[in-house]
């Protein structure tokens, strides 16, 4: 974690098994606590889920979690074929198509597209927001209203710069979400995205991830960029789709003239 970031412990209620606690914090590298203290941030197991919170900072949500089955989400997976996303994505001939999500961070996005019936592998580099996005894919998959769409899902905790380019199968499409600078400054970011960008401020430049992307040579890249946000790699895509706030970049087939180096 970059040094900038506030400091993050472990805080477990009581009722979590010890096992289950020190497994985690282990596995994450993070120290276990027993008192929360004043401005750390914190990642709270309790027997519910786990948490991310920032204590004493009215700007912040208190605490974020991911659930897949709030309402808003929920209305979003029973109509996925409403969404601009969606429609980016789709793939026409193609049966549960395969999408990359390389930039997967609390799966919103990701579980969307596998609500439309996509296989969904996901791939996010941050060990925290990984963990966070995994308890919220376990309770997922033991909902009956979501253990389906889960089964679609694969989360890969790495950095896709890394593995895009030894998929052990050719994607159909690659999405890209990166989380880009001028958002943070943003009087608009979410307030969750706004605690995610406390824990990361070390992300790879999105040009980086658009030029690994393409040259996976999927049949689309789908980028999500702020509706005015310029071109990545100033390159016009083979088309837009415009939303209130933020729009999709399509790149469609492969451009030849594109070189990696
Ligand atoms: C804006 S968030 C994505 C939000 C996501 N689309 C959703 O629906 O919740 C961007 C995420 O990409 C992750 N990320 C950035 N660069 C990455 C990389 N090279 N490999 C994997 N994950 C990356 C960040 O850690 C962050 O969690």
């Amino acid at each position: 974690m970059h040094s900038s970031n506030p400091p993050l412990a472990l805080l477990a209620d009581p009722q979590c098994t010890t096992d289950r606690v020190a497994k985690l914090a282990a596995s994450l590298g993070i120290s276990l606590i027993s008192e929360p203290h004043g401005q750390v941030l914190l990642l709270r197991l309790t027997p519910e889920h786990l948490e991310l919170c920032k204590l004493g900072d009215p700007e912040l949500p208190g605490a974020l979690w991911v659930d897949f089955e709030r309402p808003s989400a929920r209305r979003r997976h029973c109509h996925p074929g409403q969404e601009l996303l969606v429609k980016a994505a789709k793939v026409r001939h193609t049966t549960g198509p395969l999408v990359i999500d390389a930039t997967a961070g609390l799966g919103r996005d990701g579980f969307l597209l596998a609500a439309a019936g996509c296989r969904v592998w996901m791939f996010e580099h941050n060990p925290i927001v990984a963990a966070l996005l995994h308890d919220g894919l376990e309770r997922a998959a033991r909902s009956p209203h979501t253990a389906a769409i889960t089964n679609r899902i694969h989360l890969v905790v790495g950095n896709a710069l890394r593995h895009l380019p030894e998929l052990d199968e050719q994607p159909d499409v690659i999405y890209l979400d990166p989380m880009f600078p001028e958002r943070s400054k943003s009087a608009k970011v979410k307030q969750d995205l706004q605690l995610l960008q406390l824990l990361d401020d070390n992300n790879d430049a999105p040009e980086q991830l658009l030029l690994a992307a393409l040259a996976v040579r999927p049949k689309k890249v789908v980028v999500k960029r702020p509706l005015k946000g310029p071109l990545l790699l100033g390159r016009p895509p083979a088309y837009m789709l415009k939303g209130k706030a933020v729009r999709f970049d399509v790149y469609v087939g492969t451009p030849k003239e594109i070189s990696i180096k």
